[in-house]
Order: structure tokens, then C-alpha cells, then sequence
């Protein structure tokens, strides 16, 4: 596979060798930061508003100052896609508060580290996707601002590796047991044809992909509701389904160990799936840098 071989930090592209942050840096101290992950499709960033309206919203939250502006950000991404030698990539950026001597209260006028790097794009395989994938169940015990795209990511790390050690693809998170999301991605199920999903709060991550596939549900005549899902109606469900910007949309047919529906991946996940595959390829086809809408 394609090395990575240039990065960007705090305004420059350099090689990854010679990119070097400052062990003061808040991020590393605290995990002090917050970033973003955009999927690019043959040199098209998908829906790259989007994630910098989601970026935008996370420093606010985090009244982390944003060092950019959505212009100087959109040319940053554009020069470090084309700093890569292959097509399909997962830009992964990060912003911290900044290097300062180790207090927990924010620092006067420091500079937020800018860090970005893409890697080769790795989607789920084709066998993956018809065949459909185990997660296990998890209690979530995370904090309660998961609406934050914040790199202090123990929490997650922890819950993920939960299901990495039983070779499953994700662990599915309940607070007083009802479903959030999964350690790295947003959960969806399918009851008697309608595809559920708990709302948007501080429980969440807002995802970019849970977006596309509400849109698109919605611009096809699919059913969909927003609801608090239980347990129950989550191991009684028809069908699982995890979204995220590199699993796109991935179907669960085993969970803890029970099969779920006939376990094979159901006929609402093959429909949204196709849809998915079409609206990324409209915007790859398209070939331009700027959003496209279902
Ligand atoms: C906790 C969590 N939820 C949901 C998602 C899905 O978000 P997106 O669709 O924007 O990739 C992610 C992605 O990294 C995540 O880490």
C-alpha cells in the first residue's frame, strides 16, 4: 500500500519525518483537541462542508480557537490531497489548543496546532459488505458530551477494543439501556421495515454519514424514524446497520454472539447500500470539489 509521505502542520506541508510537535502541546498533555475525518473519493473530499461545520461547531464547544477560515481550510485539505500519490484517501485532521506549560485552565494567547495527514482510503471489502459483519454490546460509559468530536478518545478506544478481541466489527453502546451509538460509528436498525435511529443529542456524534443516510431514506420513500431504541428493540431487531465516513454503511448480523434477523444482511441495508454506492459515485463522477446533495 501507498506510504504517506507528507503531512501538514500549522500551515506548511512537510515530510511526515520532519513534522514535529512540542510534548507541551495540549493535545498530548490533555487531549486537549478535536478533529475530523473526511473520506476522498478520486481527489473529491465527500461532503467536506459539512465536516467543517462540524469541525467549527467542536472548537466552539471546546472554545478552542479556529485558526482558520472555511476558505483557508477548503485550500489546506485541496493541497494535502494532491500532495498524495494515490486517489482514494481518509484525510484525518486535528486541532489542539496549543503548546503552554501543563495547566488544566486554558492558556492565554496560545496558537491552536494544526495537524493533518491522509492515508489511502480503506472501505470495508466487497465480502464484508454482502456478507455483513459481528459487533458486540457494551454498556457506554462514556462522557456526556459524545456530540463533541473530541480527540480524548479513551472512552472509545477502550469500548472498541472490546469487540476487536472477540474479531467483531464494532461494540453498540446502551446508556440506561437504550442505544447511542457504536465505539466508532452511529447505529441504525430496521423494525418491521421502518429504519429507527436514537435523535441527534449530547449522547451522539452527529455523523456525516448518518446524515447521507437519513437524506437519502428520506429522497427514496424509505420509512425512518427518530426514537429512543431500546435494547430490546435492538437484539429483536430485523436488521443492525453501523454508519461511518470508512465503514459507510455496514450491516451487523451477529450480535453478541445471537444472529440477527436470518442473519444475513436484509433487504433495507442491500437497498441503502446501493444507494450509498450511487450518491458517492455521482460525486466522484462529478469530479468537482464542492458538495453535492441527494
Ligand atoms: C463515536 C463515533 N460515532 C459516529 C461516527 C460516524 O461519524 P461520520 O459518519 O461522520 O464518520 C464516528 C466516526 O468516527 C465516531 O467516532
Amino acid at each position: 500500500m501507498a506510504e504517506v509521505t507528507k503531512v501538514f502542520l500549522n500551515g506548511k506541508i512537510v515530510p511526515l519525518a520532519e513534522a514535529q510537535v512540542s510534548v507541551l502541546d495540549r493535545g498530548f498533555i490533555f487531549g486537549d483537541g478535536v478533529y475530523e475525518l473526511i473520506p476522498v473519493y478520486a481527489r473529491v473530499p465527500f461532503r467536506m462542508d459539512e465536516h467543517l461545520k462540524r469541525l467549527e461547531r467542536s472548537l466552539g464547544e471546546a472554545k478552542i480557537r479556529n485558526p482558520y477560515s472555511r476558505a483557508q481550510w477548503r485550500a489546506h485539505i485541496y493541497a494535502l490531497i494532491d500532495a498524495q500519490a494515490f486517489d482514494d484517501q481518509g484525510l484525518y485532521f486535528q486541532v489542539t489548543r496549543g503548546v503552554a506549560k501543563r495547566d488544566h485552565a486554558f492558556p492565554k494567547n496560545i496558537e491552536p496546532t494544526v495537524f493533518m495527514m491522509s492515508n489511502p482510503l480503506v472501505n470495508p471489502p466487497a465480502a464484508q459488505v454482502e456478507q455483513g459483519s459481528a459487533a458486540v454490546t457494551a454498556v457506554d460509559n462514556r462522557w456526556l458530551r459524545c456530540d463533541i468530536k473530541s480527540i480524548s478518545l479513551i472512552g472509545n478506544v477502550l469500548l472498541r477494543q472490546l469487540s476487536a478481541e472477540q474479531g467483531a466489527a464494532e461494540t453498540i453502546l446502551f446508556r440506561d439501556g437504550k442505544l447511542t451509538e457504536a465505539s466508532a460509528s452511529n447505529v441504525f436498525i430496521v423494525k418491521g421495515g421502518v429504519i429507527q435511529s436514537p435523535p441527534k443529542t449530547n449522547l451522539i456524534l452527529p455523523g456525516i454519514t448518518y446524515d447521507v443516510v437519513v437524506e437519502l431514506a428520506r429522497a427514496n420513500d424509505l420509512p425512518l424514524e427518530f426514537k429512543d431504541v431500546t435494547e430490546a428493540d435492538v437484539r429483536s431487531a430485523d436488521e443492525v446497520w453501523v454508519t461511518s465516513s470508512s465503514k459507510e454503511v455496514l450491516a451487523i448480523v451477529e450480535l453478541d454472539g445471537k444472529r440477527v434477523g436470518d442473519g444475513r444482511p436484509g433487504p433495507v441495508f442491500r437497498r441503502m447500500h446501493q444507494l450509498y454506492q450511487e450518491f458517492k459515485h455521482k460525486v466522484m463522477r462529478a469530479g468537482k470539489r464542492e458538495a453535492v446533495s441527494a
